[in-house]
């Protein structure tokens, strides 16, 4: 499917926002939209909408698929300490590539991030940081894996994986029950992913489907398991009846 033996291969991109990502030969992808731009990207469709609609809750477990680079979870303390908010955050994620999180120290973020050096250091280090506010784990191994494990029930989920095509296993209907089997009632996800698939594959587990749009941004995907205002719901019964072919993504269809 992928190939391993690729995975120290990587090359820094420059986005257009000015920010830097990653290309990973593996999965012959960039790690963020080079369009959208990393440190935009991460903000407008992951952050932003998510911690809006849990802003009633003054303490928040959030579950980052995939840690990568970290922008997600580096990019969530950045506008918590912008807005001044004192929500304390606990966020768990998995990641295989433990040669990319140990090579965080020296990688060209953007000065939002200037303030985090410590985080981002104690993360490359010991891969876990805690203070007052933040708790950030990072799980060593495969995501489908050390899913499984995870006690702490959620309330955002960043399904912020390499794409369907290139990473099946982190897109299917069963990969989205384990992470639904570890949710709270009123859980909110978002991921980049705006295709059928995903969306149904989402819908099987219990969550509804809403668009996200956001300025100078491709539209995206924002799944809650309880009904939510401000963004735009997805008919998915209609959807069915319009498109009999369209069907979430199986692991019996990738593993062998
Ligand atoms: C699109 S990148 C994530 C970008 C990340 N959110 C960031 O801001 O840098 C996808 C990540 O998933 C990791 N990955 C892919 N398959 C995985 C798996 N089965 N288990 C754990 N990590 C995986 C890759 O190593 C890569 O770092």
């Amino acid at each position: 499917m992928y190939d391993s033996s690729l995975r120290a291969q990587k090359s820094l991109i420059l986005c257009e926002d000015g920010t830097h990502t990653l290309y990973s030969k593996e999965f012959d992808e960039p790690y963020h939209s080079t369009k959208d731009g990393a440190l935009h990207e991460t903000l407008e469709k992951y952050v932003k909408p998510t911690l809006h609609h849990q802003r009633a809750k003054d303490s928040l477990v959030i579950l980052d698929i995939c840690f990568g680079i970290g922008y997600d979870t580096l990019a969530t303390i950045y506008y918590i300490k912008e807005q001044g908010l004192d929500t304390k955050l606990h966020i768990i994620s998995p990641e295989f590539d433990e040669e990319l999180v140990r090579s965080i120290g020296s990688f060209e973020y953007p000065s939002e991030f200037d303030s985090l050096r410590p985080i981002i250091e104690s993360l490359s280090r010991d891969l876990y940081y805690s203070d007052e506010q933040f708790r950030i784990e990072i799980l060593i191994g495969d995501a489908r894996e050390r899913i499984l494990e995870i006690e702490q029930k959620v309330d955002i989920v960043y399904q912020d994986a390499f794409s369907p095509a290139h990473n099946p296993l982190l897109w299917t209907r069963e990969w989205f029950g384990d992470i639904r089997s570890i949710c709270n009632d009123d859980a909110i996800l978002a991921t980049y992913s705006t295709a059928a698939a995903t969306r149904l594959g989402l819908y099987e587990n219990g969550f509804e489907i809403y668009i996200h749009r956001a300025k100078l941004m491709r539209y995206s995907t924002i799944a809650s398991l309880t009904p939510i205002e401000g963004e735009e719901f997805v008919d998915m019964e209609l959807k069915k009846i319009r498109n009999t072919e369209a069907k979430s993504m199986r692991d019996g269809d990738y593993v062998e």
